[in-house]
């Protein structure tokens, strides 16, 4: 799970597909493009509105996505678009490209959408990025 700072959504979309699959058969990480916040606790609006849901982030960290990570995951979810061209910058063969892709097209195919960045809005943002997330993680259960 890829967004740009590694504090708010993709933090949210870790914590949501790991509390779907067997840890013991998938590996869910996250990381950002950016490096800012990396060490960093996820943002405390993204624990809260994942503790209202029942799950707990403030065990995870922040990193930067590497190019060893095409070779360390099978498939790579950006949260939009600009993440996804920092990733494919980043992207050595066919096979990393094919890995990677918009996280909302398990919802909306071929609509080319971006989970909005809830970083600089209020509570509201992130109760609904958590809710795009969650329809879009039981899609990828259903294919994994
Ligand atoms: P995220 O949100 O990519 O969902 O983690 C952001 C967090 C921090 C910043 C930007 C987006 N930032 O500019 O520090």
């Amino acid at each position: 799970m890829v967004c740009l700072g590694n504090i708010c959504r993709s933090p949210l979309a870790e914590g949501i597909l790991k509390s779907k699959v067997n840890s013991e058969d998938i590996f869910v990480d996250s990381a950002g493009t950016g490096s800012w916040h990396v060490g960093q606790l996820p943002d405390p609006r993204s624990i809260d509105i994942a503790k209202v849901h029942g799950l707990d982030i403030a065990n995870q960290r922040g990193r930067q996505f590497t190019p060893k990570d095409f070779l360390d995951f099978d498939f790579i979810f950006v949260m939009d678009n600009s993440n996804k061209g920092d990733v494919l910058q980043l992207s050595q063969n066919e096979s990393d490209v094919k890995k990677v892709q918009l996280i909302l097209e398990e919802l909306f195919p071929n609509e080319n959408v971006d989970v909005p960045d809830p970083y600089y809005g209020g509570e509201q943002g992130f109760e609904s990025v958590y809710q795009m997330l969650d329809k879009a993680c039981n899609e990828i259960v259903k294919r994994l």
